[in-house]
């Protein structure tokens, strides 16, 4: 249940830090570059490229598709290595060189780590290698990637490369997305869509190799796969397991996988200048902004890659910095502006790995995703602000959070690296260099170390795996966050009092989702409206459906009125779901209703995919038939923990903390006073506002979580005093509760 929550503004002061003046400090010597350039471009500049017409930042994207059909003609001039043949493509990569060594250890070794510099041809070439060489004879080759865009478009660059359709020969899967077929003898895979397979089939029998890619990223999924594919090699005498890594960890990975021997691909790496930050500044953004223009003008020819955090920083970014090239004139080399996140649709995605046209210089805005998941060819210059949005677990509130935080020096150096691909190149950190040192630390936080875990924990479960405290983590997560993941799932009743799984649990671990999700799922079934929650859920599992265009924003909002429900935002969600399938799933709909088209055909593809789940597990879709009482209790079953009531002095405070909390200004029931609400998650700005908000009936909690909540004073005289309390206080003061016996008696076993 990740929540955004922005750093305030002055806190950036800590370690960031600006750009602005690094490059004052070399502006005067590049005054006299900039007049030669300008003098250059001139005689350059081609006044019948499309993209050198734009007219704003959109269009400047349909110009460079218009330019694109021309692209052809052209293509010979350019010369880059991405318009050689695919076999030249492939056998200019380091990792070509290797290729008779690496086959070599993975015959003769049942784990094997292979570190390489990002672009080596780690990811789509060594799967081959395995395939061309008969690996796949006896089960697929399996590789994992920690991000579900780098296994689409590597599985889509791979089936290119073999002359096949993805979903053929090559194939991926994703949550709620499986591209695979029979046939499919190279697949990729998210670290979580293998930990999923895994519940079913603990040996990973349908694999010969299995690569566990990008496993620097440490994320829980590949954190844990690393514990269950040991076991699963050590069993199994044909299974072989690489590990691949980008970074340095490959001592750790080696002694952890049985002392496995290390092979590093040489990299052809030219190269980095790094120029730090004289001064911390105030807005990274803005020095971000400042730094590429000044690139822009006064620096050679090659693109720009700047690392910011998300998705909506990288949009704003580029529409600020389109509005700032158009006042440069004509005199000024074009500059195609291109975001990369992992929301976007893969049709701009692809765009990033064109060559950039001649005349023209690209800066791409992208998150972490392009430290090392993708590699875009010709960059020459990166601007790192030094902060990533990571996903933590906020004890506070019991959720995940995404919070923008500094980046470790590690990552910093990786992102230095993606300068010097294609020559030599120029890192400005926009960060001092004491930053750098003193404050950043040396490698990222594994994921385990700071999530929540419950999911996991409830996977592990299922796979029979009781003995949590003996699991062999690499680094095993800290025990308090177990204890309270143990505990919402005990909450949530997937477990037993002493810890064993429930029948409801077992279940649960089969949808691959948080477990309040699954929990609601389920719970719809016997409740009779598992249609209305598999569309409410498809709903909140992907972004807002709404959009608020500047120019028409009342028009908008009162649009958005006509599907709001009195009783909140889940069935808004369900409303809007309704009347779209009504309309035959129209664009036009959406376009009238201010709707995004785009995410509400992925909630669809989400609803076909929960459909697929539910068959599988013999659970029936059926509707409550407007009976909507039933929908809203069978959300309390889930989300009994983020109940709020009502507070005279600030609004509404969660009943289980007595945290202060508002309604989102953007809720069906902002301005409306319900005494008790349910809300999907917390988002902090400048305060904490519930957002996906639903009023409830407080007796439902008591009902749905008999473990969590009382009716405080319902034993009393006075039952007009009667209040809901929470339970749980009551468990983690108690040494002898359930959640440290059944530790206790995990451990005793052992
Ligand atoms: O995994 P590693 O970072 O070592 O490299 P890779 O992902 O196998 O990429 C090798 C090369 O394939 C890159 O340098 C790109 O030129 C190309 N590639 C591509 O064109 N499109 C992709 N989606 C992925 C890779
Ligand atoms: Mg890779």
């Amino acid at each position: 249940m990740p929540t955004i929550t922005k750093v305030p503004k002055g806190s950036l002061t800590r370690t960031a830090i600006g750009g602005s003046q690094i490059m004052k400090d070399h502006r005067d010597e590049k005054l006299r570059r900039k007049r030669e350039l300008e003098q250059e471009m001139r005689k350059t500049a081609n006044p019948d490229d499309p993209a050198s017409k734009p007219s704003s930042y959109k269009s400047q994207q349909m110009a460079l598709t218009a330019w694109e059909r021309t692209r052809n003609r052209e293509q010979i001039s350019y010369g880059k290595r991405t318009n050689l043949p695919m076999k030249e493509q492939r056998e200019s990569l380091p990792v070509f060189g290797m290729r008779q060594q690496l086959i070599e250890a993975v015959e003769k070794n049942k784990f094997l780590v292979i570190v390489g510099e990002t672009g080596s041809g780690k990811t789509t070439q060594i799967t081959q290698y395995l395939d061309e060489e008969g690996f796949s004879a006896h089960g697929m080759i399996g590789c994992t990637q920690p991000r579900r865009v780098a296994a689409v478009s590597v599985a889509k660059r791979v089936a290119e490369e073999m002359g096949c359709r993805v979903g053929e020969d090559v194939g991926y899967t994703i949550r709620f997305e499986d591209e695979t077929s029979p046939k499919t003898r190279i697949k990729y895979m998210t670290d979580g869509m293998l930990q999923v397979e895994a519940l079913m089939d603990q040996l990973m029998t349908k694999y010969s190799v299995i690569l566990l890619d990008e496993a620097h990223e440490r994320t829980i999924a590949t954190d844990v796969l690393f514990a269950l594919l040991k076991n699963a090699a050590l069993k199994r005498s044909d299974l072989k397991v690489i590990v691949t890594s980008a970074t340095l960890d490959a001592e750790k990975f080696s002694s952890y996988f049985m002392d496995c021997p290390i092979i590093q691909i040489p990299g052809k790496t030219f190269p980095v200048d790094v120029l730090y930050s004289q001064t911390p500044q105030m807005d990274y953004i803005e020095s971000a902004l400042d730094t590429v223009m000044e690139i822009h003008i006064n620096e050679g020819p090659g693109d720009i890659l700047v690392f910011l955090t998300g998705q909506e920083e990288i949009d704003t970014c580029c529409e600020i910095l389109y509005e700032r090239v158009k006042t440069l004139g004509d005199s000024i080399q074009q500059l195609l502006v291109l975001p990369v996140y992992s929301a976007l649709p893969s049709e701009i995605q692809s765009k990033i790995f064109e060559p950039t046209p001649d005349g023209c210089r690209k800066v791409i805005f992208a998150t972490n995703i392009a430290e090392t998941s993708i590699t875009i060819d010709g960059i020459y210059y990166v601007v790192d602000p030094g902060f990533s949005k990571i996903n933590t677990y906020n004890p506070h509130i019991g959720m995940e959070q995404l919070v923008v935080s500094p980046i470790s020096q590690a990552q910093a150096n990786q992102r230095k690296g993606r300068a010097g691909r294609t020559g030599p190149g120029k890192c400005f950190r926009l960060y001092t260099e004491s930053a750098f040192r003193n404050e950043m630390l040396p490698n990222t936080i594994p994921e385990i170390q700071r999530q929540n875990l419950s999911h996991t924990i409830l996977m592990l479960k299922a796979m029979g795996i009781n003995d949590l405290l003996h699991f062999e983590f690499m680094d095993p997560p800290p025990r308090g966050s177990m204890f309270s993941a143990l505990e919402d799932l005990y909450n949530l009743q997937a477990l037993e009092e002493n810890g064993a799984l429930t029948k409801l649990g077992k279940q649960m671990s089969l949808f691959p989702m948080e477990p309040a999700l699954s929990k609601t799922l389920i719970a719809s079934v016997s409740n009779n409206c598992s249609e209305e929650i598999a569309i409410i859920i498809s709903m909140l599992s992907v972004q807002n459906v709404f959009y608020r265009p500047k120019d028409k924003q009342q028009d908008a909002d009162n649009k958005k009125v006509r599907f709001h429900h009195p009783y909140g935002d889940h069935l808004t969600l369900l409303n809007v779901y309704k009347r779209w399938k009504e309309n035959n799933y129209s664009k036009a709909f959406c376009t009238n209703n201010y709707l995004h088209e785009r995410h509400l055909r992925r909630a669809k593809d989400v609803m076909t995919q929960l459909i697929s789940i539910f068959k599988k597990l013999h659970l029936p879709i059926v509707s409550c038939y407007g009976d909507l009482d039933l929908v809203r209790k069978t959300l309390v079953s889930g989300f009994f923990k983020n109940a709020a009531k009502r507070d005279s002095q600030v609004g509404y405070k969660t009943i289980s903390d007595g945290t202060s909390v508002s309604i989102h200004p953007s809720s069906a029931l902002f301005g409306k006073d319900h005494e008790y609400v349910i809300y999907h998650s917390l988002v902090l700005t400048s305060r904490e506002y519930m957002s996906h908000v639903t009023a409830i009936d407080p007796q439902w909690l008591v009902q749905s979580a008999p473990h969590f909540y009382k009716v405080a004073g319902a034993d009393s005289e006075n039952r007009k005093r009667a209040k809901i309390a929470p339970l749980h206080n009551k468990f983690s003061r108690d040494q002898d509760s359930w959640r440290l016996s059944s530790i206790r008696q995990t451990k005793e076993k052992a």
